[in-house]
């Protein structure tokens, strides 16, 4: 193991952008799609494996939806999230804001109750068993109705307890925020707080609106920001994070190589950048891996990699004491180096 790649195994880090359904590891997938007695599309792991080529975003959701499809039980949904717990307590990761998505499985009758609450068993586990704090952010598919984004925040009104915020996911061209503006008023009155996936794919227009009418309290993705010179100012400004995913970028093409990747201009404009893996499972690493990876290819220094790692608990949803606390630890960290 290189220095660098020790010194990020090693950080104390939060991942704050991270998809529990782009977890799904295939060998899990085939076990679960076994006792589900449910048919993959595809006859082995490695087959499987073979089709995480993607050219756009679409091209991705189109093989995590139909991934997700043989999530069916309480049990499945722990194992998914149980998997991806002890997954990033190997990795120093002390606390995790996951997204999911329940009209990914109520379009097959999955009730919200079974998904949250195997999911919630997970990380209380993983708060007692391994340490790990976490938050849920349910996340809203803008490839569908504001009907059923209604319906879906309805359901969601009953585990108000279990869910810090509420976000905005999938196909992202064509469905702007001024979509769900309503819906995010309504989630912002019922005490959520509110993120959107923003200037992956659309335009730097499709973050202002995230801003200005979603009121969000960070933006996920947010590259295409760097096109605005005037939104940079105001996200530095008003110190909105950014929750980047360079492994992510790479995979679905929004940067055509890590050495290009943006996240050293964003540091260097005073963005609060973070780095993330979004779906692991399918992008080829957990949070690590992203670090290592434009660590090496935009030759991070120890500085910016400590500035990321604090970074990541500041711009999460930690109670204030929490964050300091949190911080401190990469701090004493990087000082004993
Ligand atoms: N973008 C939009 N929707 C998603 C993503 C993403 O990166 N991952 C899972 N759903
Ligand atoms: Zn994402």
């Amino acid at each position: 193991m290189s220095a660098i790649e020790k010194f990020i195994a090693e950080i104390p880090k939060a991942e704050l952008h991270l998809h529990i359904e782009g977890t799904f590891e295939p060998e899990l997938m085939f076990e679960i799609a076994l006792r589900n007695k449910l048919k993959l599309k595809y006859n082995s792991v490695e087959e499987l494996k073979a089709a995480y080529n993607f050219n756009n975003l679409q091209e991705f959701l189109d093989i995590y939806y139909s991934g997700a499809d043989v999530l069916i039980e309480e049990q499945d949904f722990y194992d998914l999230t149980w998997a991806y717990l002890q997954k990033i307590h190997s990795q120093n990761v002390l606390h995790t804001e996951i997204f999911f998505d329940p009209q990914t499985h109520a379009v097959r009758g999955v009730p919200f109750s079974k998904v949250i609450s195997g999911i919630r068993r997970a990380l209380e586990d993983g708060q007692t068993k391994l340490g790990i704090s976490s938050k849920l952010i349910l996340s809203i598919l803008r490839h569908l109705s504001e009907e059923s984004a209604i319906k879906t925040l309805e359901e969601a009104l009953q585990y108000k307890n279990w869910i810090t915020a509420i976000g905005l996911d999938s196909s992202e061209k064509g469905h702007p925020p001024s979509k769900f503006q309503r819906i995010f008023e309504k989630a912002l009155a019922e005490g959520f707080l509110t993120v959107a996936h923003a200037g992956e794919e659309g335009p730097p227009e499709y973050v202002w609106e995230a801003l200005d009418l979603l009121h969000v309290s960070r933006i996920d993705h947010g590259n295409r920001s760097l096109e605005d010179p005037e939104l940079v100012a105001e996200l530095a400004r008003r110190n909105i994070p950014l929750t980047v995913c360079p492994l992510s970028n790479l995979k679905l093409k929004v940067v055509r190589d890590m050495t290009k990747h943006p996240l050293t201009e964003m540091l260097d404009k005073g963005l609060l950048v973070t780095v993330n893996s979004d779906d692991p499972a399918y992008f080829g690493g957990y949070v690590n891996e992203n670090y290592l990876a434009v660590a090496n290819a935009l030759n991070l220094t120890k500085e910016q990699i400590v500035q990321l790692a604090k970074n990541s608990f500041s711009a999460s949803f930690l109670e204030e004491t929490e964050k300091q606390r949190m911080i401190e630890k990469v701090e004493n960290f990087s000082n004993r180096l």
